[in-house]
């Protein structure tokens, strides 16, 4: 499987890399507006945060055909090996296609139906990211989607991978590697819930006060 960390805090990404088998970093347009620093900027940080390598995804933020491929173009040409996260709306159905003529890798994002997400594999997409908490917080099912998308994937588009998305709890996220899909981006929170369980520290907290009693000190 593959993880990455759905973030642009370079700060997390070097102290979470040294911990995680991250293959890399996922971001958006907002999670960059966030950070309020330049794109440009933040790309070539976010590799340096990873050890100088690790697979990088950016968004387009024009909604025209012509201008996503304008902006996938550029982006692919300024960060080597990026992958361009591309809206699947009718005209990035069409930019997803024209990109892979070109040899752009491509993520079909912005998925709330499985037919969407599958549409976006078939036109070329080797990622599709399903938005999981997004289509629970609507009333919907994201793990059913999940689990529908992979199906389809693996029958129809098996070159492209579901990469799960929008998550706000660990369980969202073993859920969906359960329904079988092989890789998953996670935010910063998630992925510090999923190592910072308070019952963890107590029982290591205990062991040393257990040893500390006995022998009058910390160490073997
Ligand atoms: C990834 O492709 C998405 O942009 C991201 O995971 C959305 O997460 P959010 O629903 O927490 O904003």
């Amino acid at each position: 499987m593959e993880l990455y960390l759905d973030t642009a805090d370079i700060s997390a990404v070097k102290r979470l890399s040294r911990i995680l088998p991250l293959q890399g970093v996922t971001t958006n347009p907002s999670i960059v507006a966030k950070s309020q620093a330049s794109l440009w900027e933040v790309l070539p940080a976010l590799r340096d945060a990873l050890g100088g390598e690790g697979k990088l995804f950016a968004q387009v933020l024009a909604n025209q055909t012509e201008q996503m491929v304008e902006e996938a173009e550029l982006l692919h040409s300024r960060v080597p090996g990026l992958v361009v996260k591309v809206p699947v709306t009718a005209a990035g159905l069409a930019a997803i296609k024209i990109l892979r003529t070109r040899k752009i890798p491509t993520l079909g994002t912005a998925v709330y139906g499985a037919g969407q997400g599958l549409l976006s594999a078939l036109a070329g997409a080797e990622y599709v990211a399903p938005y999981v908490n997004r289509l629970d917080a609507q009333g919907g099912d994201g793990i059913a989607m999940v689990a529908e998308l992979q199906q389809l994937l693996s029958l129809h588009a098996p070159h492209a991978k579901v990469l799960a998305a929008s998550f706000k709890t660990p369980r969202q996220v073993l859920a969906c590697l359960l329904a079988g899909c092989q890789s998953v981006t996670i935010p910063v929170d998630v992925a510090e819930q999923f190592i910072s369980a308070p019952a963890v520290q107590a029982a290591v907290d205990k062991f040393e006060q257990d040893w500390q009693g006995a022998f009058g000190r910390l160490s073997l």
